[in-house]
């Protein structure tokens, strides 16, 4: 069986999308499924093209003992039929992802993997610094997101 294949998507690919490859990448690892998953992460803008992830960002990972090298790339065409599933962190990254052309991928809205969230939209820390309270709300949607992707491709 090919790897599923998994993109995050937000606009900088420095603070969010970062977050919820690694806090993914640890539950899939835990899950013992790290062989099995193909993981990365990806921006619509271009800004921060090879810098690290935002230090706000790396922060909340280390207090939850998650590392994860990660250098800052712009989603393209082409990743839109690599990749099984697109999750994308706001409404503009979800329609910037559509507007990139035709995709293979199953691309949804990364929140709606946590309705007890009860918001579609992870809020940017870039503009606010509020890293703790996106964490949470990434945890729980990589938790439904495993859960999910567990059902469809790993019986359960
Ligand atoms: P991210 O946050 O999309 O979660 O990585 C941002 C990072 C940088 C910028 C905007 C959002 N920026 O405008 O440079």
């Amino acid at each position: 069986m090919s790897k599923v294949r998994v993109l995050f998507v937000c606009l900088g690919n420095i603070c969010r999308s970062p977050m919820a490859e690694a806090v993914f990448a640890h539950k899939v690892e835990q899950a013992g499924l790290a062989e099995k998953i193909e993981i990365d992460s990806a921006g619509t803008g271009s800004w921060h093209t090879g810098e690290p992830a935002h230090h706000g960002t790396l922060e909340v990972l280390a207090k939850n003992k998650i590392t994860r090298t990660h250098a800052a790339r712009t989603i393209t065409k082409s990743d839109l039929n690599y990749y099984d599933y697109i999750l994308t962190m706001d409404e503009d990254n979800f329609r910037a992802v559509k507007y990139l052309g035709k995709s293979t991928a199953m691309i949804a809205r990364f929140l709606d993997y946590a309705p007890s969230v009860g918001m579609r939209e992870v809020p940017d820390p870039w503009f606010d610094g509020k890293f703790d309270r996106v964490y949470d709300m990434v945890d729980r949607a990589a938790e439904g997101l495993l859960k999910a992707i567990l059902v469809d491709h790993f019986d359960g």
